[in-house]
């Protein structure tokens, strides 16, 4: 391997000679690329040659997918490939196919270059010879200029492997890089949103499995769109040390809010694994889909199922577009009846384990890069439906209002008063919405939201309970009618001592000084992944006051780094009973 720190200084030839490889006998995306160093991460070095490559001149283009070998050719079989490409093919198993399988490879191979004037490349790492033989026969159906598209980003994506393996960088600064990377798909403009299945759900889910892959672990996408990772251990231990978070966003989110906590183990696993670092069991990283509940009431939807605890009912669930959860998972193109299978068993997992932003201000103030979690806040949330009596703005006297936003106004007044009244409870009305709204119309209907918590559910409860009451009481004396639906009951979880006291070590000897231990406010999926196992979490620091579900959400590569360092020591140190 080369440090990225040696790359970004080296003479613009030695550079061209050290990285030409990574796109097929076509050192001229290297050559693009030289002057654009420095580079701030492996991830951008890669983006730089992708762009040369995207914004090449077509025959320029089509020269370089020529360049690339068939895929069980003549050119493998004379033993003619790059090193890479003969490791990349043998890897897929392409070089032990089936006679029936050469013959559907080279016949599928005769009719796409006859057809398209080039060969078919495909990124094999992940792949069998069956699944390389599906893609084919998908593929030689798209139409010309399709295909050249998807053979560029399938060179491009090769070029993402085999940079994993050329260059080497701090794991902080890895960290970050993929979580930009990440951040750079959303489905708003000006800032990141990534709801449950949307074409950037499903883009993002595509780009951790790569970094999985990357990383040398295998991956694969489940069937409620949970990206899953494996690093194999030596065998010691039979049972499976789960870690992972959750990489939907709210809306207008921060880039590391879950992500932090499924790509640091990745960064984590890839260092393992080029270090020859072999764990005593299997390390699997968990992408959940689905946690924040934005574009379905299905919070915690992709832990859930892990942990054995999906309900199906939430199928049935509308987004904004009327569109059902089935009816979503079904066009991502999973199946429904494939869901209940990918419950853990118990008997298999040791614990889990989730680094996460702290998403507040107590690391900071305590100028602290970790902490140490002891238990997660429980929630309660419901929306609230108030309906009053619509009229024109103008000609209905005030007294005989019947104002659904008004009454609105006072529920969120009384869940403030209510638990502002009590040290250890929150309430947020998060959503407040008059549907079809008009100035110059007497609001009829309005639709809010209520997340109740505490770390002491019989404080939550009682909160809850209080707050429903006086709902109750505003609606009768203002002549509206409220009806409230409860959207989520979340338990609060305390964390495994054994695990809590396992990340207090491995933070204390990596930085030398006690870890804060705090509680968390915010939910997490370790919550649902109480219910299957033990469970433990990392916080990272937060910069910005701490500021979390927003753009300004953010932390350091430095931290990053120490976060790192310490889920190495945990991992190496942490006993699967
Ligand atoms: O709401 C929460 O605490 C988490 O961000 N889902
Ligand atoms: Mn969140
Ligand atoms: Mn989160």
């Amino acid at each position: 391997m080369i440090a990225l720190t040696q790359l970004n200084r080296m003479p613009a030839d030695e550079f061209v000679a050290a990285v030409g490889s990574l796109f097929e006998h076509s050192p001229w995306v290297a050559q693009c690329a030289a002057p654009l160093r420095p580079f701030a991460s492996a991830i951008g070095l890669h983006r730089a040659m992708c762009d040369a490559v995207m914004q090449a001149p077509e025959e320029r283009q089509l020269a370089l997918i020529r360049a690339h070998p068939e895929l069980a050719g003549r050119a493998a079989l004379k033993g003619e490939l790059t090193a890479a490409s003969t490791g990349e093919q043998k890897g897929a198993g392409l070089s032990a196919c089936s006679a029936d399988q050469l013959h559907r490879l080279r016949s599928l191979n005769f009719e796409y270059r006859s057809r398209f004037g080039f060969p078919f490349v495909l990124a094999v790492k992940g792949h069998t010879p069956d699944s390389v033989i599906a893609a084919l026969a998908e593929r030689v159906t798209h139409d010309q200029n399709d295909e050249r598209t998807v053979a560029l980003s399938e060179i491009c994506r090769i070029a993402r492997f085999r940079v994993a393996d050329l260059v080497d960088e701090p794991l902080g600064d890895a960290i970050m890089a993929m979580a930009d990377d990440l951040a750079t798909m959303s489905e708003t403009n000006d800032a990141l949103t990534c709801s449950y299945l949307t074409p950037t759900h499903r883009a993002t889910a595509a780009r951790i499995r790569d970094f999985m892959l990357a990383a040398g672990l295998t991956a694969h996408i489940d069937a409620v769109g949970n990206v899953v990772g494996r690093l194999d251990g030596d065998g010691r231990s039979g049972k499976r040390v789960l870690t992972g978070s959750h990489y939907d966003t709210v809306i207008n989110a921060g880039k590391y809010d879950g992500r932090l906590g499924v790509v640091l183990p990745i960064a984590v696993a890839g260092w393992l694994r080029r270090s020859g670092v072999k764990l005593g069991y299997t390390l699997e990283i968990l992408g959940f889909a689905e946690e924040e509940g934005v574009r379905f009431k299905s919070t915690f939807l992709g832990s859930r199922a892990v942990a054995g605890r999906f309900d199906s009912s939430v199928l049935g669930s509308l987004d904004k577009a009327g569109v059902t959860l089935r009816e979503a998972i079904v066009a991502a193109g999973h199946d429904v009846a494939a869901i209940p299978a990918i419950a853990r068993d118990p008997a298999e997992v040791a614990c889990f384990v989730e680094v996460h932003i702290e998403q507040g201000p107590v690391l900071l103030e305590a100028s602290a890069p970790v902490g140490v979690v002891t238990r997660i806040a429980g929630s309660l949330r419901s929306m609230v439906t108030i309906t009053g009596m619509p009229g024109h703005a103008g000609t209905v006297p005030m007294a005989l209002r019947h104002d659904a936003a008004a009454a609105a106004a006072e529920i969120v007044l009384a869940v403030e008063r209510r638990c502002s009244a009590e040290p250890g409870v929150v309430g947020t009305v998060g959503k407040l919405e008059v549907p079809g709204g008009a100035v110059n119309v007497i609001p009829g209907r309005c639709e809010l939201s209520i997340d109740i918590r505490s770390g002491e559910d019989a404080l939550r409860d009682a909160a809850d309970a209080d707050v429903s009451a006086e709902i109750l009481n505003i609606a009768k004396r203002r002549g509206v009618t409220a009806t409230q639906t409860r959207v989520l009951d979340a338990a609060s979880v305390a964390c495994t001592p054994a695990l809590e006291e396992a990340w207090a070590a491995s933070a204390l000897r990596v930085t030398g000084r006690p870890a804060p231990r705090l509680a968390s406010g915010a939910g997490h999926d370790a919550m649902m992944m109480a219910s299957l196992t033990g469970i433990g979490m990392l916080f990272v620091r937060c910069g910005n006051g701490g500021i979390s579900h927003h753009p300004d959400e953010t932390m350091s590569a430095g931290d990053a780094d120490v976060a790192a360092r310490v889920f190495v020591d945990f991992l190496q140190h942490v006993q699967p009973a």
